[in-house]
């Protein structure tokens, strides 16, 4: 029933066909992706991986246009016939061989298909869980393709770039040690060494760093990284960056090559023009200003804070906020003033699910203050509002008061609500931000203890250096830290590096870790410091979210061939599984059946 492909050779693929080509014989080879019978002539629709062309089978070629009636859809097929000019009134513009067909004069089945537990049609997906756990099938949806194509072209750009700025592409251990970079490790056990584990890299920080150490200049990597953590629309567990590192640097130099580098890629493989330098905003403006430390600067809508003019204020959720050392702030919705009930309560549902305890409102009608809790402000605090915000009639204002925390937290939540809301932005807009000026610690107040905001092998600012001296202090150093945000997504993190064994000695000190327990976890590392260390910093851009903002996709799962889901689980393969006992028994491991194991079973 099947044919051999024996000695046929595939000539030319099916989507780069044209006009250019009428008149040559041609085989080609691919899937069947529809099939249409009116009367005598059959049409298919062949597709490969760089798109489809019309194929007809005229009755006057019998033995071809007899098989071809037994096509179905996905069969496999090689086609053998003529490039022919369609006529005028049978062009197809919305497919880019429109203007072409292939006239065939023989046909070989390659191998068939069952029908497909999912549809290729962009306009019936099916379920997602669905699509991966036929991923493979949905991999050949046109999406999916040229999200994945797309991804191959802007790595092989990043390379070229690289290469011909002098760095070495180097790989570094994927079984190592855990690095302390804030996420859970997922771990190996070891068969040799039982009661041993490695943890698979969260990245290759302290390897880069050591390649420093070791001279090599300039490295980069295209390299996997892993973390066990709670995963969102932009987290994946296993995700790739371009890692980087570049010695007797600064921040400067950083910021100059990964601008070029974007430039050339936006450039290479979508046809974009990105402005350079890109902006820059300290850690401390883009939190006034925006909430957060990945702002999507498309649109305005800034925070405005209000405290001073409401800090007599009557209204308690007011006062008592700044009483305990919070503030008051808000943002201006534009033209909102006309929502109803119902959509305000789901705004301040919004706040809630933040930890925030409500959100305030007031519309501006008339040049004055209305509905919500205007009957608390005075006629002072009105004026006062209505000037610092420039609000006009038809708008609505929100309000936060509480710590500073939460209020940052809840406004830029409402904040980037409202830019897609009301579509506050241009889709294809791609606004590069610099944050800088990053706090190196953070106080945790739950386990009442210093951490490092980013990680631990940061150089602090050298002007900040005397602040080690005094705790009191500790929160007002700088780190040499940066991240590079577009369109709202943290893409980039870097820093430059305590190459100073003295410094590193400082700021295990501010963290608590005590020598021994320095040596105990990174000893190696530290050891590595005293043999002449240069200055050296470095960035890793998410490869993954590249890709997303350049292609448009709205979860990181469209842009990875095989993903997992939300539940870091790997539907296709049915991963995580269970072991055979022979190989538990070899890694000296015993399960300890637990709630969520028994819960896991009852579902299954
Ligand atoms: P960081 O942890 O900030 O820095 O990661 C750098 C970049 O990697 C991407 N990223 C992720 N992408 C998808 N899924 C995830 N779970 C995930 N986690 C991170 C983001 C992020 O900006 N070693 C440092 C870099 C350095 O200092 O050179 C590091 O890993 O795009
Ligand atoms: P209440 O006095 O709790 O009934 O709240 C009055 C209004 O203030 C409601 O619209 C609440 O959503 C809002 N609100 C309560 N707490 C806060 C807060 N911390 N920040 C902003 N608005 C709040």
């Amino acid at each position: 029933m099947f044919d051999l492909i024996g000695n046929h050779k595939r000539t030319h693929y099916a989507g780069r066909l044209n006009k250019q080509n009428a008149g040559q014989k041609v085989t080609l080879m691919g899937w069947v992706h529809r099939r249409r019978d009116l009367g005598g002539l059959i049409f298919i629709d062949l597709r490969d991986v760089t798109g489809m062309v019309q194929i007809t089978f005229r009755p006057k070629e019998k033995v071809a246009h007899e098989k071809a009636g037994n096509l179905r859809n996905e069969y496999v097929l090689a086609v053998i016939g003529e490039v022919v000019l369609r006529d005028e009134s049978n062009i197809n513009k919305n497919m880019p061989t429109g203007e072409i067909e292939i006239s065939a004069t023989d046909l070989l089945l390659l191998n068939g298909s069952e029908p497909l537990p999912v549809q290729i049609n962009e306009n019936i997906l099916a379920e997602e869980d669905l699509r991966l756990k036929y991923r493979y099938l949905d991999l050949r949806r046109e999406k999916l393709k040229r999200i994945l194509l797309l991804r191959h072209e802007i790595v092989f750009a990043i390379r070229e770039f690289l290469v011909r700025h002098d760095f070495y592409e180097i790989e570094t251990p994927i079984l190592m040690k855990s690095t302390p970079e804030g996420a859970r490790d997922y771990l190996v056990p070891s068969r040799i060494h039982h009661g041993k584990f490695f943890a698979l890299p969260q990245s290759p920080q302290l390897y880069k760093q050591l390649l420093m150490i070791a001279g090599y200049d300039r490295y980069f990597q295209i390299a996997r990284c892993f973390r066990d953590e709670d995963l969102r629309a932009d987290r994946q567990p296993e995700f790739t960056q371009l890692d980087l590192e570049m010695s007797f640097v600064n921040q400067e130099d950083i910021f100059k090559i990964m601008e070029e580098l974007f430039q050339y890629i936006f450039k290479k493989t979508i046809e974009v023009d990105l402005q350079t330098p890109f902006q820059r905003l300290s850690y401390t403006e883009s939190m006034n200003r925006f909430g957060i430390d990945k702002p999507d600067l498309r649109f305005g809508m800034e925070l405005i804070d209000i405290s001073e003019i409401v800090k007599n204020s009557e209204f308690k959720v007011f006062s008592n906020a700044l009483e305990s050392g919070g503030s008051v702030r808000c943002v201006v919705a534009p033209g909102c003033a006309g929502y109803s009930r119902k959509q305000i309560d789901s705004l301040t549902d919004i706040a809630k699910h933040l930890g925030g305890k409500g959100l305030a409102y007031c519309k501006v009608e008339e040049g004055t203050l209305t509905a919500g809790i205007s009957k608390f402000l005075t006629a002072a605090e009105i004026k006062g509002i209505l000037k610092i915000t420039e609000a006009k009639d038809g708008d609505l204002i929100l309000f936060a008061a509480d710590s500073n925390k939460l209020v940052f937290k809840v406004l830029a939540e409402i904040r980037n609500h409202f830019g897609r809301e009301l579509k506050l932005y241009d889709e294809k807009e791609f606004s590069f931000v610099w944050i800088t000026d990053f706090p190196l610690f953070e106080y945790d107040e739950e386990n009442r203890k210093w951490e490092t905001a980013h990680h631990m092998f940061t150089l602090p600012k050298t002007e900040h250096l005397a602040y080690f001296e005094n705790e009191t202090d500790w929160g007002k150093i700088e780190g040499q830290l940066y991240d590079l945000v577009c369109n709202g997504m943290e893409l980039s993190s870097g820093s430059i590096r305590c190459h100073r064994l003295d410094i590193q000695r400082k700021i295990f000190k501010v963290v608590g870790f005590s020598d021994e327990e320095a040596e105990e976890k990174f000893g190696f590392f530290l050891n590595a410091l005293r043999y002449g260390t240069p200055p050296h910093g470095g960035i890793a851009p998410g490869i993954d979210r590249i890709v997303m903002i350049m292609s448009g996709a709205d979860s990181i799962r469209d842009v990875i061939a095989f993903p997992k889901t939300l539940q870091a689980a790997d539907l296709m393969s049915q991963s995580p599984s269970e072991v055979s006992q022979k190989q538990l028994d070899e890694l000296a491991l015993k399960i300890v059946k637990t709630q969520s194991h028994r819960d896991t079973e009852s579902t299954e």
